[in-house]
């Protein structure tokens, strides 16, 4: 099956040359575009692109194809990739969210019982198929608005039981739907009532009893823990990620989001395919990830929703390290998938050029999912996943607009959805 996209106005962030796993430090700000151009899909892979402007060009934009699409004043991007998200969750969280409107602090709202264990309440009185359904809509959202790769975390359930039903949605929205997924199991995300003041032993059931069957299951490809001032310590942290390790789950965690806690460097000694939320950043944290395979990923909507300060995104860039950024899609602290916000996010609030944005929700997001060697530009070989845009004027009117849907078609392997 043989797909020509023609005519398109620019396509964006293709590479013609060795594919990168990911782009860091002045990498970032690069980025290869083709005016006047045309994409070849076969099946689900891209097979071809070029300009229209010489002569193979134009006979390759008028060979047979199955499916033509004239783009005539549209651009192609490769799709997003949302590398951390809570998708799976009951209920949404308004009055809490007027609750901060009103003094109260994230944590104060933890500390009362609500929050997490609010969203964990809910969850554990769904069932999978209620779960499944509402996160199902929350997926379709989410590629509507050009994201085509999305990593998934449990975390709403907190017992065995109710843990386990959270991966086994992710599975079967793995099995159903045309984005990429990676599962990431977050049984330390908050520490329920009866464990408060005793968490080690909350730590344990995550280890001794969680872990052994998540595993046994399949139900994750990595291992996520809430680091942080208040919630899981650096010892904790560390136990539940070497007992991953041992299971073969690489970690990918949260770091800190409320206080320098360690979090960066816990995450960096083992591993960690990312630390994400890194809203609190010393000198110690940047130079502990440079020359690591760690991506420090951003999640601007979160700092956003909570008025947290700005994670130091320039100062990382210009110490050579890569940037990532993620949306963070949760009901407590970032009730949002949509991906062109946060494109906007990074270069209103953050001073991220576009091409740096654009990087650091593709390809940088790509890799910290393990899938930048399948997604996250346009190359010759990987997965045609690519959108296209309504009539806009310039790569820079992406994030420029913010809060527009600027996206018109999306192909996910190849087919149009
Ligand atoms: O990434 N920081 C920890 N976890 C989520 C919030 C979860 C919630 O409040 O429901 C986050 O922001
Ligand atoms: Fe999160």
């Amino acid at each position: 099956m043989l797909t020509l996209i023609k005519n398109i106005k620019e396509l964006v962030q293709v590479e013609s040359g060795q594919h990168k796993l990911r782009a860091q430090g002045k990498e970032m700000a690069q980025m290869e575009t083709i005016k006047n151009a045309y994409l070849i899909v076969e099946d689900d892979k891209i097979k071809d692109f070029g300009t229209m402007e010489t002569e193979s060009g134009k006979r390759k934009a008028e060979s047979e194809a199955d499916i033509v699409v004239d783009a005539t004043g549209r651009m192609v991007f490769p799709t997003f990739c949302d590398s951390h998200t809570h998708l799976v969750y009951a209920n949404s969280r308004e009055l809490e969210f007027v609750d901060k409107i009103r003094g109260l602090s994230y944590e104060e709202i933890a500390k009362r019982g609500g929050g997490i264990l609010n969203s964990a309440k809910a969850t554990a009185a769904a069932s999978e198929d209620e779960l499944y359904e509402l996160a199902q809509q929350r997926l379709d959202e989410a590629m509507r608005l050009g994201t085509g790769a999305i990593e998934i975390k449990s975390g709403y359930g907190l017992s065995t039981e109710s843990e386990l039903k959270l991966l086994r949605v992710i599975r079967r929205l793995r099995e159903n739907s045309p984005l990429t997924i990676r599962s990431n199991f977050l049984g330390a995300h908050g520490i329920p009532m009866e464990y408060r003041g005793h968490q080690e032993d909350y730590v344990d059931l995550v280890i001794n009893e969680m872990l052994p069957r998540v595993a046994a299951e399949g139900l994750a490809d990595f291992i996520d823990v809430f680091c942080d001032q208040g919630f899981f310590t650096v010892d904790d942290t560390a136990r539940i990620l070497e007992a991953g390790i041992k299971y073969g789950l690489r970690p990918k965690i949260h770091a800190n989001e409320m206080a320098i806690s360690g979090g960066v460097q816990v995450g960096v000694k083992y591993n960690a395919i990312s630390v994400d939320h890194l809203e609190q950043m010393g000198d110690a944290e940047i130079e502990c990830l440079k020359g690591s395979d760690t991506m420090p990923t951003i999640l601007p909507g979160c700092a956003f929703f909570l008025n947290l300060p700005l994670s130091p995104a320039r100062r990382m860039i210009e110490a050579g390290l890569p940037v990532a950024m993620a949306s963070d899609y949760n009901p407590g602290t970032s009730p949002s998938c949509n991906m062109q916000l946060v494109l906007s996010m990074a270069c209103i609030r953050y001073r991220l050029t576009p091409e740096e944005a654009l990087n650091a929700t593709t390809l940088n997001t790509a890799y910290a999912m393990g899938v930048s060697d399948q997604l996250g530009t346009i190359a010759v070989g990987k997965r045609a996943n690519f959108f296209i845009t309504k009539p806009i004027s310039s790569l820079e009117y992406m994030p420029y607009s913010f809060g527009e849907n600027k996206v018109e078609l999306v192909f996910l392997n190849g087919k149009r959805k």
